[in-house]
Order: structure tokens, then C-alpha cells, then sequence
């Protein structure tokens, strides 16, 4: 009988413990959980770690991480298509409170969704700030993707080091934060449809760079000495908060490296030519266009210019594989998702790519529910050919070129130029989005001659 009763109690309490381990600790919540969960109180504000982390604020307040929430086109693509679409199509709803999981983190825990406009100057214009950064203790999940940071909220601060100590706050060194894993938690993203829209951690882990060991930050956040705080020891290796990226011209001048040859010196007049043209990702720790390669441009434009100056431009030759007309520039309409959002009867379409045709550009397509090129990353249900420049990859393209009897003889100089433009120029005239977002950023530029005889 005692045995029996000894049993009993034995698997109450091995179920209960089973139990218990299954329950999250009431701290480790993560992605969704997180919604609603906390108050904005419960999180200092950056300002306040400006005043002893000096140059790290700074840098942050300039780059992305600080704007997130409150640079004008996030502002415009979340309230004038996402947060309308979420109230029209229940497969949308939860866009509403999700854009928040990256781009608000504290509006997203406070459950205040959808947050104040920007001119409201609310806390979500915090953006991504220090203190949701370096509350996350790890993430849940083998993958990184959609917010699945686990938050720990409190005066616990989680560091790569952890060796000072602050008259503000605890520190604990956490090893996550040297890991692109913590990075790809906001930098990888699947939509309703369950594809992946973002993938730059998945596409650095695919690539030669994770192997040898170069996490985001060794590109990202360059070790240098400094002060890491006011009152702080000296470091030689202080991580840089520039996290620069395509808003930021320096760093994507040379991200693609390039090379042009003809295949002949000499060119008789009506003879063709056929011109080899490499180029070669060596920056990158991922694909370029990375993120929101829904709406981000890389092309190259090749042009002649004959002894007397006459400018004739090479379109690319077309090399054949299916889809291969997303990858060469077209005006045709495009973005009809847009209109019906906004609820726009007989719209007509906006020029998909709003550049000179026949260039090759490097993209990887989104397809709405119709099957028509789309800049909502959230309505895409299909994707084309990936043709963007993967890291350390080569890619060829040739221009073959029939040299016509109006060039004049003498040497022909060919001029091969690769430009990135942030956001489609027809979608942000529509939508008034601001010039900075689609200023033309020279990446590089390279150039060849031959001569054409008569
Ligand atoms: C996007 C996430 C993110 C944000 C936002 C962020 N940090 Fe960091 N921070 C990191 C990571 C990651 C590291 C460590 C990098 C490494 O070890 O490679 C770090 C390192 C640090 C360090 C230690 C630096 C060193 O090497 O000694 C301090 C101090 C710090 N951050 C303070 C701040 C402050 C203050 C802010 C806001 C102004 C801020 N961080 C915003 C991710 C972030
Ligand atoms: C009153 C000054 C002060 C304020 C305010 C302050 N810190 Fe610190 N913090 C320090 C000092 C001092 C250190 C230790 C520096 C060292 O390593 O010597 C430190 C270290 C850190 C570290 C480094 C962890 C590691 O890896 O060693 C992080 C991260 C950090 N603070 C984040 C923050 C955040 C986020 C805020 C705002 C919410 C903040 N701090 C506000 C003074 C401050
Ligand atoms: C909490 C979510 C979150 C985390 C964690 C995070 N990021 Fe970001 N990051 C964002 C968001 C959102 C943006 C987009 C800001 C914008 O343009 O609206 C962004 C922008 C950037 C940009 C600028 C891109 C551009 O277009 O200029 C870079 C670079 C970047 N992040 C690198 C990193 C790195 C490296 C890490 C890890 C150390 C990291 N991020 C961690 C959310 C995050
Ligand atoms: C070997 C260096 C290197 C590594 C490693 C690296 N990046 Fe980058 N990253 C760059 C360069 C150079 C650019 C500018 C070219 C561009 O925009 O693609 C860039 C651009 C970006 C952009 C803007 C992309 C766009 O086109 O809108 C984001 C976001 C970003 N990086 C995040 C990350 C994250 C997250 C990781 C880790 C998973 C990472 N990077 C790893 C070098 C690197
Ligand atoms: C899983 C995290 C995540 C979610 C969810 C997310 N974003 Fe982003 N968003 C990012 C990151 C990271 C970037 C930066 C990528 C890059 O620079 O290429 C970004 C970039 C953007 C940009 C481009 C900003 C610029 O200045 O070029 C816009 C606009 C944007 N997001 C809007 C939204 C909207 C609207 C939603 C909801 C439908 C949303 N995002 C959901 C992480 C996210």
C-alpha cells in the first residue's frame, strides 16, 4: 500500500515537472507572445543610455535602427497599404501589430498597435532601440526569423562582454550578440504565404562568409578603440553601432566589382562585336540586393561612345531561361496591388521597373496573389528567378553588338555602369515618398576601347 501510494506521488510529481519544463519560464517569450505582453514603462528610453554610451547613441539615432519606425517611407508603406489591407483581407489581419515586431519592438510588446503617427512623437518612434536589443537573451526556435528574439525585460543589460560595471544597470555578457543569429531574428521574414520576403541571414548562411566565420557584425558593427561609456574602460575592440547599409552611399559604392572586354581589338564597320562584362560581389556577406529586394534595384547600363561622341546603347543578350524578362528593365505596368488597396477603381498600373529598357537588373521578383509583380512583401504568394548577385559570386552577361555604318571610324570607348536605387521611382512618386529614397547610388563603373575600321 505505502509502495503503491510512493508510486502515486512519484508520477504526480515526474507529470508535474513535465509540465512545468513545457510551460515557457514566465520570461522567455518570444515572436507573437510578445504582443501585448509588457508595458512601455517597463523599457528606458535611448535617450537615456545617450547620456553615458555618447558615440554609440549617436550612431545609432543616424542609422537605420533608429528610424525605423519613423523614416517617411515606412510611415507611408505601413499606413497607406499595410494597415489598410489588414482591415480589408482577414489573411492580412495581424500586419496590423506584426510590422511592429521588427520595426517597433516596444509599440508591439505594449500591444499598441497600430502605433501614433510619427508626428505624434510617441515612444514608438523609438524605433529599434538599444534597450530592445540588448533585452533579448537568445531566440526561440532553431531559425531566426519574424521577431522570435525571447525578451527579458528589466535593468539586466545583455552585452558581448561583460567585464564593466555601470552605476545604471547590471551586465550580463551573452554570447548571441557576436551572432548573426541575433541579427537575422528581425532579418529574415516569412509572410502570410509562408515564404521567405527577407533573408539575409538565411542567404549569409548559405554563403561562404558563415563559414569562415564572418558573423553580420564584423561588416556591420567594425571593432575600434574606444570608450564604450562615459566612466567605462577603454577598449581596443568597442563595436561600432553603424549597422550602414543600403541608405548609406559608402557602403554600397564597390559592392559590385566589374570588368569589360571586347572580343576583338579591331571591328570592321557592320561587323559585330561581342563584349564579356563580369561582376563580381567581393563586399557582401549576402546576396546584393538584400532585405527588401521587393522594391530595391541593381542595374547596369552599357553605352559606346564613337570618336565623335555619338552615344549608342547595348541592351544585354538575352541568355534564355525561363523568367528571364523580370531580369532585363521594362516599363510595362505593374504594382495593381497597390490601387486596389487603396481601393482605386480602373487604376492603370505603374511602370515596374521606371528605367531606360533593355538593362539587365538583378532582382528576385514578387508575385501577388495574380501573379503580378508586387512591392507588398506581405501579399507575395509566388517568387521568380533569383537572379541577384549571391556573396562571392561571378556573374557573366555579353553584349553583342553589330557595329552600324553611322559610327564614326577610330576608337570606340565602352562604358559599363552599375547604379541602386532604394525604392521603385513610380511607386514613390505615387505614394510621395520623399527623393532621398530613390537618389540613384553609383556602385561602380568600369570601361573598355576597340577600334572600328571602315
Ligand atoms: C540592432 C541591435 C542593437 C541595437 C539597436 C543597439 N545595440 Fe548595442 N550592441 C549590439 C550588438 C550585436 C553588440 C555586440 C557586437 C559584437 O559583439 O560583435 C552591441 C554592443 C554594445 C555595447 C558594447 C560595445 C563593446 O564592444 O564594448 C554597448 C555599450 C552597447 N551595445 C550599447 C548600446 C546602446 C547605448 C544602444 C542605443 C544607442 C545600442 N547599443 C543599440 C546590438 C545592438
Ligand atoms: C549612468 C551611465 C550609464 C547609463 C545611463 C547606461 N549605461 Fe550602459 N554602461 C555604463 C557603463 C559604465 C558600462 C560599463 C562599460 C565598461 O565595460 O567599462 C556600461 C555597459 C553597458 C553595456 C555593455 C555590456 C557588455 O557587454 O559589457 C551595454 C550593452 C549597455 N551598457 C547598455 C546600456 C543601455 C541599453 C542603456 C540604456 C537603457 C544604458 N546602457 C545606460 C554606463 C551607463
Ligand atoms: C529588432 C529587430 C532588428 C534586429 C535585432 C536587427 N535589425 Fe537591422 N534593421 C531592422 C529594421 C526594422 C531595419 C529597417 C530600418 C528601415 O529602413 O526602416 C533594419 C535595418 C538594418 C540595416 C540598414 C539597411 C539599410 O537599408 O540601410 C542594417 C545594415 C542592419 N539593419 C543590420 C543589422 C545587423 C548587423 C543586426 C545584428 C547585429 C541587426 N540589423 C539586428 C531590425 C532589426
Ligand atoms: C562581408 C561583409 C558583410 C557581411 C558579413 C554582412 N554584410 Fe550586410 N552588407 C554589406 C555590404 C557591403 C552592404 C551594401 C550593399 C547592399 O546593400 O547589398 C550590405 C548591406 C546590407 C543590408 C541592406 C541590403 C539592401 O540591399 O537593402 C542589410 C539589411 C544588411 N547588409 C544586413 C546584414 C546582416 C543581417 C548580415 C548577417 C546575416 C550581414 N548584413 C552580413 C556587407 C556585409
Ligand atoms: C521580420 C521583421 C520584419 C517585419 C515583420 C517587417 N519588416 Fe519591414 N523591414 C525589416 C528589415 C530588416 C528591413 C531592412 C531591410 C533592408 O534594408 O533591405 C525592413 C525594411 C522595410 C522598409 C524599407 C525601408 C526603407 O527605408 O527603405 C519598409 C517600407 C518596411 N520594411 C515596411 C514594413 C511593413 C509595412 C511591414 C508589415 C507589413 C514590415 N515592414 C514588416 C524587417 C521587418
Amino acid at each position: 500500500m505505502k509502495r503503491r501510494f510512493a508510486l502515486i506521488i512519484c508520477v504526480t510529481a515526474l507529470s508535474l515537472a513535465c509540465i512545468i519544463a513545457a510551460l515557457p519560464s514566465p520570461q522567455d517569450y518570444a515572436g507573437d507572445e510578445l504582443l501585448g505582453r509588457y508595458k512601455y514603462e517597463q523599457f528606458k528610453k535611448p535617450d537615456r543610455c545617450g547620456q553615458c554610451h555618447v558615440e554609440i547613441y549617436q550612431q545609432w539615432r543616424q542609422g537605420m535602427h533608429g528610424q525605423a519606425y519613423s523614416h517617411h517611407w515606412d510611415e507611408i508603406e505601413y499606413f497607406e497599404l499595410a494597415v489598410p489591407h489588414a482591415g480589408k483581407d482577414p489573411k492580412m489581419a495581424d500586419l496590423k501589430a506584426d510590422c511592429n515586431g521588427c520595426h517597433a519592438p516596444l509599440s508591439f510588446m505594449a500591444g499598441d498597435v497600430p502605433p501614433p503617427h510619427v508626428s505624434e512623437k510617441s515612444r514608438a518612434n523609438e524605433s529599434v532601440s538599444c534597450i530592445v536589443c540588448h533585452s533579448i537573451a537568445g531566440m526561440k526556435g532553431d531559425t531566426p526569423f519574424n521577431f522570435n528574439y525571447i525578451i527579458r525585460p528589466g535593468n539586466v543589460f545583455h552585452g558581448p562582454r561583460g567585464v564593466g560595471t555601470s552605476p545604471e544597470h547590471e551586465i550580463r555578457q551573452n554570447d548571441f550578440f557576436g551572432k548573426a543569429e541575433l541579427c537575422g531574428t528581425c532579418h529574415n521574414e516569412k509572410n502570410p504565404f509562408g515564404l521567405w520576403v527577407k533573408s539575409t541571414h538565411l542567404e549569409w548562411q548559405e554563403g561562404p562568409w558563415s563559414e569562415e566565420g564572418v558573423e553580420c557584425q564584423v561588416c556591420h558593427m567594425p571593432p575600434a578603440p574606444m570608450l564604450n561609456a562615459k566612466m567605462g574602460h577603454r577598449y581596443d575592440d568597442v563595436h561600432q553601432h553603424m549597422n550602414h547599409g543600403a541608405h548609406d552611399t559608402g557602403k554600397l559604392s564597390g559592392a559590385i566589382e566589374m570588368r569589360i572586354t571586347p572580343d576583338a581589338r579591331e571591328v570592321v564597320l557592320g561587323d559585330p562585336v561581342r563584349l564579356t562584362l563580369v561582376l563580381f560581389n567581393a563586399k557582401c556577406g549576402h546576396k546584393v540586393p538584400s532585405g527588401s529586394a521587393e522594391e530595391r534595384q541593381l542595374w547596369v547600363r552599357v553605352e559606346a561612345v564613337d570618336a565623335e561622341g555619338n552615344v549608342y546603347h547595348l541592351p544585354v543578350d538575352h541568355k534564355g531561361f525561363e523568367g528571364e524578362g523580370q531580369t532585363i528593365t521594362s516599363n510595362e505596368p505593374a504594382y495593381f496591388d497597390i490601387g486596389e488597396i487603396k481601393g482605386i477603381a480602373g487604376f492603370q498600373g505603374l511602370q515596374r521597373d521606371a528605367l531606360p529598357e533593355g538593362d539587365r537588373i538583378f532582382c528576385l521578383p514578387y508575385f501577388d496573389p495574380q501573379g503580378r509583380r508586387t512591392i507588398c512583401q506581405w501579399n507575395t504568394a509566388g517568387q521568380g528567378v533569383d537572379y541577384r548577385i549571391g556573396p562571392r559570386e561571378t556573374k557573366v552577361e555579353t553584349y553583342t553588338w553589330e557595329i552600324p555604318f553611322e559610327v564614326k571610324p577610330g576608337a570606340v570607348r565602352v562604358h559599363a555602369v552599375i547604379s541602386y536605387r532604394r525604392l521603385v521611382k513610380s511607386v514613390a512618386d505615387f505614394l510621395n515618398v520623399p527623393p532621398d529614397e530613390t537618389e540613384i547610388v553609383l556602385i561602380s563603373e568600369t570601361q573598355t576601347v576597340f577600334n572600328v575600321l571602315d
